[in-house]
């Protein structure tokens, strides 16, 4: 991606036009940022195939040149050699930078045995803990000492492997874990664990590194501790909230869209949304079509959910999405206390929305109007883009950056998708 002045930057699009034509889902952002992580345990360069050009990837591959590795981008390819890792410490505007950053903190310690990070940035989508990889690190023989947000992490001798038990199945500690107990000694138990595909993709990645994990996908997950790791070649899974975020935009324009590369199996949950809102979908083994009727229904209720729930981070835009069907549409958020902060910015669209703690409820109206609008969080952004592609006039959306940290080439994609959308 080339330096941008993201201050002034404005994504702007004219509407309401129904998007026809075809997008190809891009690799997951969030399989990316712990398989990158992934691979400072091996001994030899690896290889990923099809990783998104999007800010929080390039954010980790200066954290692992700052821990000494070298990384090249060959397209969608990142090569890592970690052959020369050195560094043990995160500087504190990498950490600020995105939450993700703290599932390095396992790596680090495990090829290491010890490291200094900070406490993690990210999205503001409320009170973000880390306690949970912190006591799983702890119990596996770290010893973390806390100061002033900083951690000062080192184990004497190697990690153990233990029985470890999540009170809730965190996506970030379940990797932490995995990436810790990896190159182990003796056996890890996880219960618990998250069973997210992003958690199954490391899972594949580590073992055909040589690691020696079952149950990924399910709630116990079996990482036997080896040796070491050596480097291998992993293609990283489709974004599957990219994919939701696309149908969402095809769904609220009225229009038709075919995905290439999605993976319907990992949309169970949200497939059913865009059908009960009276879209028809065809699923073929590579590609996924939504055709949406004239005017959307509204679906009853959303409750996101640990996988394989309704995803929190496919709240936004199907909500935005809600924001035109008719009838009421309602949403529970479970997963993060704050995050409807993109109902606020609807509202100025001319949404009906009202939220209350966790509970959000859309009456439909029958057209939105298009204003300046703000992306308050990456998800909270793309739902904006959603509405505003559907709204009547200019919406201009500013915040851009949260957006380039999830989507790659959103206006280039949905322009090739006939939606008029562009830059300034
Ligand atoms: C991952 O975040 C994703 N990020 C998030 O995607 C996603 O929203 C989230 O999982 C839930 O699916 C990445 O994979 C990089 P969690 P993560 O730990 O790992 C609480 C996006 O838009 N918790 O599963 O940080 C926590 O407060 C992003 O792409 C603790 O209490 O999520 C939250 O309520 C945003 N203590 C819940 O668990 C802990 O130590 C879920 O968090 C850890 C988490």
């Amino acid at each position: 991606m080339g330096e941008r002045v993201l201050s002034v930057e404005k994504l702007k699009m004219e509407g309401p036009g129904k998007l026809s034509g075809e997008i190809t889902v891009q690799g997951a952002k969030n399989s990316t940022l712990p398989l990158l992580a992934a691979t400072l345990l091996c001994s030899s360069e690896a290889v990923l195939h099809n990783c998104p050009m999007l800010s929080d990837v390039d954010t980790a591959m200066r954290i692992l040149r700052t821990l000494g590795c070298r990384v090249r981008r060959e397209g969608h390819t990142l090569v890592v050699d970690p052959t020369q890792l050195t560094g043990d410490e995160i500087p504190e505007n990498l950490m600020r930078e995105m939450r993700s950053s703290i599932v390095f903190l396992g790596a680090i310690v495990s090829r290491l045995g010890k490291a200094r990070l900070s406490f993690p940035g990210g999205c503001e989508l409320g009170p973000r803990p880390i306690d949970l990889h912190l006591a799983a690190l702890r119990k596996m023989g770290l010893h973390i000492q806390e100061d002033h947000g900083c951690l000062e992490c080192y184990v004497p001798g190697r990690l153990t492997g233990c029985s470890l038990s999540l009170s809730f199945p965190s996506v970030g500690a379940t990797e932490n874990i995995m990436l810790a107990a990896v190159c182990a000694r003796g056996t890890t138990v996880l219960s618990n664990a998250a069973r997210e595909p992003e958690i199954s993709d490391l899972a594949e990645f580590l073992n055909a590194c040589g690691g020696k994990v079952s149950g990924a996908g399910g709630s116990v997950i079996v990482i036997e501790g080896v040796e070491s790791l050596s480097g291998c070649e992993h293609t990283v899974i489709p974004d599957r909230i990219v994919a939701a975020t696309y149908l969402a935009a095809a769904a609220s324009t009225g229009g038709q869209l075919l995905l290439r590369g999605a993976r319907s199996d990992h949309l169970q949950l949200v497939l059913p949304v865009f059908e009960e809102a009276g879209c028809a979908l065809k699923i073929d083994k590579d590609t996924l079509h939504i055709q949406a009727p004239q005017r959307l229904r509204a679906v009853k209720n959303i409750r996101t959910m640990p996988y394989p729930g309704f995803p929190t981070d496919a709240q936004a835009p199907v909500l935005a999405m809600t924001c035109l069907a008719e009838g009421t549409s309602v949403f529970v958020e479970n997963i993060f206390e704050s995050r409807y902060k993109h109902t606020g910015e609807l509202l100025r669209l001319g949404a009906n929305i009202k939220v209350e703690g966790r509970v959000a409820v859309v009456e439909g109206v029958s057209r939105l109007s298009g204003a300046p609008v703000q992306a308050p969080d990456l998800r909270g952004g793309a739902a904006l883009v959603v509405a505003g592609l559907a709204a009547e006039g200019i919406t201009e959306l500013t915040g851009l950056h949260h957006l380039d940290r999830g989507y790659e080439d959103l206006e280039a994609s949905l322009r090739g998708a006939g939606a008029c959308i562009w830059r300034e």
